[in-house]
């Protein structure tokens, strides 16, 4: 057999081999398995906030050169030595993703879609959409049997991106708002200029579906996500909001009349885990932002949605302490359930949020206590929870921000005028647009 250049650059590293052998003996090459000729990388790029990035790589297009412009780089390249350990979520692994994360979102690197966390032992491969980043791959092992495909497999990726981010709102608890949230983010993000897809997910309730004034889907998606053949695009209707001479409109798949007869485990026969997410393959390439409505139990529906999705976004309620302590349970035991049966590194949970109740300051205090004992609870069994929900908290910030959407009447009246209330009333329309902007828009 013969050998090839990756295979013979990684043989030649020796075993501990630090960070400057890894990158003069083996980076090269691996940027060309990449793609990358050397005119498109540049090294120690400055993030513009202070970092400066191991490699930043694009493709030339005509004669913008990235090596001679340095501006606008579409892939961040964190290198590490053999030293340092990025397997088993080891705490080495964890600052290296954060660092990673940080350099993604720093102000040279806007156009950056791609950020890559290697030492020649492992790599792992994350996706920036709008300010999300999110694990594209596991951190996968190299060795000399699989480094020629696991460079191939990333380098596929990164050529060929999906557009759309694919978020599931879900919560166990029922009642916090997570149809509310999808109804309302899907047309702030749509006003906003975004392409987005709804999906109402929850067929029993149907509510998004009866929120836009819809009729329900009679079978179409029913037959998508029971055959292999069928496809879902069928099953797609357009909500439209006149705007003077023009109009807002997103797309949705409502809820399927036979789904909701479906007993669950016929359902569970006949519906396979991966299904949906496979249906929305050219979706993800059609929409920017793809909102799955899940029902509030952690059966087949909620299951399939998750495991269709990049992100989770779990709305909670200040004052129940059920909903808070069931966003923990998703992000500790559901979405790690389904990240072992997807194998792609997806889905994570997004901090969570409180939805719909008005919050008083020793209302804030009781609430920030029980988070505090949910922390201790995660903490002990090897969890760490709080970038869930204390996003914003560092030892020195000490923030305890979360972010909010009040309790707002018109709101919770919008459903029975079949309009999104961030279409009817400016202070909807400003709830909504600062949670799509703290959470998605960059
Ligand atoms: N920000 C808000 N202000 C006022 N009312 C709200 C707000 N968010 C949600 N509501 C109301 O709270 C109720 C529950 O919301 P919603 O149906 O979105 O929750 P859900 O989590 O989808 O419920 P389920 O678990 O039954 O699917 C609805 O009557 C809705 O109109
Ligand atoms: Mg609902």
């Amino acid at each position: 057999m013969t050998t090839t250049s990756l295979q013979s650059a990684l043989n030649s590293l020796p075993d501990g081999a630090p960070e400057d052998i890894v990158r003069k003996f083996f980076a090269p090459q691996f940027l060309e398995a990449l793609g990358f000729q050397k005119q498109e990388v540049y090294p120690q790029y400055s993030t513009g906030n202070g970092d400066l990035v191991d490699e930043a790589a694009r493709k030339t297009v005509g004669d913008d050169i990235f090596l001679y412009t340095k501006s606008n780089p579409y892939l961040l390249i964190e290198w590490k030595g053999r030293n340092i350990n990025l397997s088993n979520n080891s705490a080495q692994y964890q600052s290296t993703v954060r660092q990673i994360k940080r350099y993604l979102l720093a102000p040279n690197c806007k156009t950056a879609q791609w950020g890559i966390i290697v030492n020649s032992c492992h790599v792992q491969l994350f996706r920036k959409h709008g300010q999300v980043v999110y694990p594209a791959t596991q951190c996968l092992p190299l060795n000399n049997d699989n480094i020629d495909e696991t460079v191939a497999f990333i380098r596929k990726k990164i050529e060929t991106p999906a557009k759309a981010l694919t978020v599931a709102v879900y919560n166990n608890k029922g009642g916090v708002g997570k149809t509310t949230t999808v109804v309302n983010l899907s047309a702030i993000l749509a006003f906003l200029g975004k392409k987005v897809l709804a999906i109402d997910f929850d067929p029993n309730q149907q509510d998004l579906s009866s929120a836009l004034g819809l009729p329900l889907s009679k079978g179409a998606v029913f037959k998508a996500v029971t055959e292999r053949e069928a496809d879902l695009q069928s099953a797609i209707q357009t909500y439209r909001f006149p705007v003077g001479k023009k109009e807002l409109t997103f797309d949705v798949i409502p809820a399927d009349e036979k789904l909701g007869n479906a007993s669950d485990e016929a359902l569970d026969t006949q519906m396979k885990r991966d299904i949906l997410h496979r249906k929305l393959e050219s979706s993800r390439h059609e929409y920017d932002y793809i909102l799955i409505d899940s029902p509030p139990n952690w059966r087949t529906f909620s299951k399939l949605a998750v495991f269709a999705a990049d992100v989770v976004l779990i709305p909670t309620k200040h004052n129940n302490l059920f909903s808070l302590e069931n966003a923990a349970t998703a992000i500790k035991k559901f979405i790690p359930e389904i990240q072992a049966e997807k194998a792609d590194g997806s889905p994570v949970a997004l901090p969570i949020f409180f939805n719909g109740e008005k919050i008083t300051a020793p209302q804030m205090a009781t609430a920030q206590k029980e988070i505090h004992s949910i922390l201790q609870v995660a903490k002990r069994e090897g969890f760490n929870l709080v970038p869930y929900f204390f996003p914003k908290y560092t030892s020195t910030t000490k923030d305890l921000h979360i972010l909010q959407v009040p309790s707002y009447a018109i709101i919770a009246g919008a459903a029975f005028s079949r309009t999104p209330a961030v279409y009817r009333d400016r202070s909807a329309h400003e709830y909504y647009k600062n949670l799509a902007k703290e959470y998605f828009l960059q």
